[in-house]
């Protein structure tokens, strides 16, 4: 509508005069996703974000999704100015897993070697050896397994579950979870399946181990947007956030995507997935954000935690690249 278009042109001017980039999460808003791509901005999933942040010129980044992206993005590129649409946007994984209790837990261990999941805070990374996303957790675990390694893993439970079946490796697990990955339910997805036999299942891993059981892929949000174009099946259900859909639908035009059910959804759920959190990127905060900037918007990260967390931060995407 209007509104929507007013804000659009008023977001492509500002980006260009402010030296100004999107960089979008696949769970925030279709028109957010499209504008980013469409003003030389970049769409993807929490590995490629942090790459595209770290390695483009300009001199802002205006990061669409939750707060760990932001401050993933000051930590690796601190001469930059990060700014959020809203600062307000956290992630359960971690709120619920606070520094100070975590580093208790990892001083219970000190043998163990500290992976933590990129849904953290700063000052988590800071006490990691090790940080991953869902991308490349693992073969990051793969590789220290392959050492001899024991491992704390935080704060996911179920992603951490998903790679120690499958790697083998000695884990600790963190307690944490993703309220909206949590939400699948292996009972609703199986009436789904029934209903339709030819569909090919794609889950997230950070969906509870029944979910992950049905799966035909598992994977980050661009390993299923890869997935839904290899795997050959015409009908995928698809559990993970709905926002997914905006991207996947466009790579694969000719499929049917349905949503997965969450927990007494039934077979007939339909946008039931969605994080509070992503939902509060929209293009009034995004253009406010770049307006204002300031302590509404702006990430900081305090200097001593920055240099501690970009080491497990760039052991990470040096082993990705
Ligand atoms: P990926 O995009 O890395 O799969 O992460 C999913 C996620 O939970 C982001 O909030
Ligand atoms: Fe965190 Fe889950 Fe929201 Fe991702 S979808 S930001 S993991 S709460």
């Amino acid at each position: 509508d209007q509104e929507k278009l007013t804000h659009v042109e008023k977001i492509k001017a500002l980006l260009k005069e402010k030296d100004a980039v999107l960089v979008a999460h696949y769970y925030t808003d279709p028109e957010i996703q499209a504008l980013a791509e469409e003003t030389g901005g970049f769409v993807g999933d929490s590995l490629e974000m942090a790459r595209f942040g770290n390695q483009h010129s300009a001199k802002t980044l205006i990061i669409c999704g939750v707060r760990f992206m932001g401050e993933s993005a000051k930590i690796l590129t601190p001469e930059k100015n990060v700014l959020m649409p809203t600062l307000e946007a956290e992630c359960s994984l971690d709120l619920g897993c606070p520094a100070d209790k975590f580093s208790e837990f990892c001083d219970a261990h000190p043998d163990h070697t500290v992976v933590v999941y990129a849904n953290t805070s700063a000052a988590v990374k800071a006490r990691a050896d090790w940080v991953v996303t869902s991308s490349i957790a693992l073969e990051i675990v793969e590789h220290l397994d392959s050492e001899g390694k024991d491992i704390i893993w935080g704060p996911d439970r179920h992603l951490g579950a998903y790679i120690q079946k499958n790697t083998g490796a000695e884990m600790l697990l963190w307690q944490g979870e993703c309220v909206v990955h949590d939400e699948f339910s292996a009972k609703a997805l199986r009436d789904m399946k029934a209903l339709y036999p030819d569909a090919a299942v794609l889950v997230h891993p950070e969906s509870p181990a029944s979910v992950v059981a049905l799966a035909d892929a598992v994977g980050s949000t661009s390993q299923l947007i890869k997935a839904a174009k290899e795997l050959p099946n015409k009908k995928l259900i698809v559990a993970t956030d709905k926002g997914i859909f905006f991207k996947m639908q466009q790579m694969v035009p000719d499929k049917e995507l349905v949503e997965a059910p969450t927990a007494g959804a039934g077979a007939t759920c339909r946008s039931c997935a969605h994080c509070p959190w992503m939902a509060m990127n929209g293009l009034k905060a995004i253009e406010n954000a770049l307006v204002e900037g300031g302590e509404k918007h702006e990430i900081f990260v305090d200097e001593a935690l920055r240099v501690k967390s970009l080491i497990p931060l760039n052991r990470m995407l040096n082993f990705a690249a």
